[in-house]
């Protein structure tokens, strides 16, 4: 992948760094390294006795990321994971409990700008989506294999895509004549299917969310992993976590709720039986979002909400 290049923009940089570098910070784990640009902005900021643990699931990424941040030397610890496995690399790293912890959810423009990846329905490549190869799956072998109602799941549950029936059936039909093997053939498809409904974005965009969702089980790895983060800092560390999306926010909210005490069940109660543990407290209520100036300069910023608490106990 010789053409691939990171343009990524980090998001909400100076409210990351005014987050998670404090007094007592001397180790800092970034579960989403990407481009490596918030740990550089975070590395910078740090004093010199300081380390940062860089996490990607992405090899590419990865690659990419440490040769930018060879100026730090040995303070910039790389790692190929999955954010799941936070646990075991803290562990294994062996530099003690984190003091500050950065989720930056979701996709880098590195990945979604290079077709070969498959994440873009702007650009024809192969259906692909995988963040790491090691993930057994990719979006053209579900796109392939899964029934329909499977399609029309994927597409609601994930996409909140209202055509969902529709393009899930035109999926089932352009199949029996040919495999749907590229992001062109793809796109296509759902243009045709729901042709006369356009809306504000492109018809591929929920699809191609909810899919690339699927393929990596981002749900399942950020349930696991943030608990895991959060139970891994050290006390008064502080975790932040940027979303692009409802799911992933609702996800971090609610975590978040949960373990600072603040009643996530039915009953409402402050003071129920619904087992909860105070573990957090949250630095603001409501997410911080990005200024309108930042989002003028970077779209991306446009949907990011950020989350802060601080592990008490
Ligand atoms: C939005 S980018 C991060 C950008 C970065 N903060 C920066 O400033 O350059 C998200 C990165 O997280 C990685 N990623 C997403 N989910 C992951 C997971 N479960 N485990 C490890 N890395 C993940 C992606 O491969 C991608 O490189």
């Amino acid at each position: 992948m010789k053409n691939y290049k990171y343009r990524h923009i980090s998001v909400l940089g100076k409210e990351i760094v005014s987050a998670l570098v404090h007094e007592k910070c001397r180790l800092i784990v970034d579960c989403t390294l990407g481009g490596g640009g918030h740990s550089e902005l975070l590395l910078s900021s740090l004093p010199e006795e300081a380390c940062l643990i860089g996490i990607d699931q992405d090899p590419v990424a990865l690659d990419a990321a440490s040769a930018r941040l060879s100026v730090f030397g040995s303070r910039f610890i790389p790692r190929l994971a999955n954010f799941r496995e936070i646990d075991k690399v803290i562990k294994e790293i062996n530099e003690g409990a984190p003091d500050s912890i950065l989720m930056d959810l979701g996709l880098s423009s590195g990945q979604l700008d290079n077709e070969m990846r498959g994440f873009s329905f702007q650009k024809d490549g192969p259906l692909d989506m995988r963040m790491s190869p090691n993930t057994r799956k990719t979006a053209s072998d579900l796109v392939n294999s899964l029934s329909q109602i499977e399609l029309e799941e994927i597409f609601r549950d994930y996409g909140e895509e209202r055509y969902s029936r529709r393009i899930a059936r035109s999926i089932l039909e352009a199949r029996y004549k040919k495999p749907i093997t590229t992001t062109g053939e793809l796109v296509n498809l759902i243009v045709d299917s729901v042709s006369g409904k356009r809306g504000k974005i492109h018809p591929a965009t929920r699809v191609f969310q909810a899919l690339r969702i699927a393929v990596n089980d981002e749900m399942g790895s950020l349930i696991e992993g943030l608990t895991k983060a959060i139970f891994s800092l050290n006390k008064w560390g502080v975790i932040a976590v940027i979303s692009y999306h409802s799911l992933e926010d609702r996800i971090v909210k609610k975590e978040f709720m949960r373990l600072s005490g603040r009643c996530i069940c039915p009953s409402g109660l402050p003071l129920c039986k619904c087992g909860r543990e105070l573990l957090l407290e949250l630095r603001s209520k409501k997410p911080v979002l990005s200024t309108e100036n930042e989002i003028k300069s970077n779209p991306r910023a446009r949907s990011a909400k950020l989350r802060v608490a601080m592990r008490i106990a």
